[in-house]
């Protein structure tokens, strides 16, 4: 009786995915929140749309945000504590590791010689590689000589590579050779939420269908950074085709803890 009644009311968009890999809200360390304030007005967004738990992942991208491993990781205590103290009645989603957002440029070997890679594991440890899987990205402007090299030798040396946002890359095509190599060699792919809405214009929410469509897309994350992009996510979170996708798709966010 009353079936009508006992109908569930549907869950928020992105709550299937459970965990955003992939953000910017560690405040006043790169191009991201500004501000405690700001971060916890996006991170409000966040639970509303559906996630659950966040991994912050600040940009490590010398010389324009030369951060150091040591540095995050005690801003990251500091922050969880700040967050806790003034979040006040608002609903947030828990904050359960700080790693990076690597960006092969001139510094990188350093951090990689200096042990400062931080990195997520899968929980499940079959799927493992011995030193985690490390979140990189690449110019957004021109092809660096010899990035394959750089993937390669990360994955000689017992990485897992998640190539942010390679939808993202004016220099990769839909038909990308490279991208084409990266998956054949195993690296695993995450898609900007916003590109499947269109924030960055329209050949990154072409080629982010594409790619999932070619089945090359492990992980989803938001990318977000400060409140402008917490709007657009609300406005992803009533995209149609989003939202189907997600029903269909299986993503590996849930899957990720923090390597220690
Ligand atoms: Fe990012």
């Amino acid at each position: 009786m009353f079936d009508f009644l006992k109908r569930k009311r549907s869950l928020p968009t992105f709550a299937p995915l459970v965990t955003d890999m992939h953000c910017h809200l560690l405040p006043q360390v790169d191009d991201g929140s500004k501000s405690l304030e700001e971060s916890l007005e996006v991170m409000e967004v966040m639970k509303e749309c559906g996630f659950e738990e966040i991994r912050l992942t600040p940009h490590f991208n010398y010389p324009r945000f030369p951060n150091k491993a040591e540095d995050i990781k005690e801003r990251y205590k500091n922050f969880c504590a700040e967050v806790e103290a003034n979040k006040g009645e608002r609903e947030l989603p828990r904050m359960t590791s700080v790693t990076g957002e690597f960006q092969v440029s001139d510094g990188f070997n350093d951090y990689l010689e200096s042990g400062q890679l931080l990195t997520y594991k899968f929980a499940n440890p079959k799927k493992c590689s011995e030193k985690g899987l490390l979140l990189i990205e690449f110019s957004l402007h021109q092809k660096r000589m010899g990035l394959e090299d750089t993937v390669f030798k990360l994955q000689m040396e017992g990485y897992d590579i998640i190539l942010a946002h390679p939808e993202r890359y004016p220099y990769f095509d839909a038909h990308s050779s490279l991208l084409e190599q990266f998956k054949e060699q195993g690296v695993y792919f995450q898609v900007n939420i916003l590109s499947l809405d269109g924030f960055y214009g329209e050949a990154s929410n072409r080629k982010a269908y594409e790619y999932i469509e070619n089945g090359w897309v492990e992980f989803l994350g938001t990318d977000m950074h400060n409140v402008m992009y917490a709007q657009a996510l609300r406005h992803a979170s009533t995209n149609k085709k989003i939202i189907k996708l997600l029903e269909k798709t299986e993503f590996e966010n849930k899957n990720l803890v923090q390597n220690k």
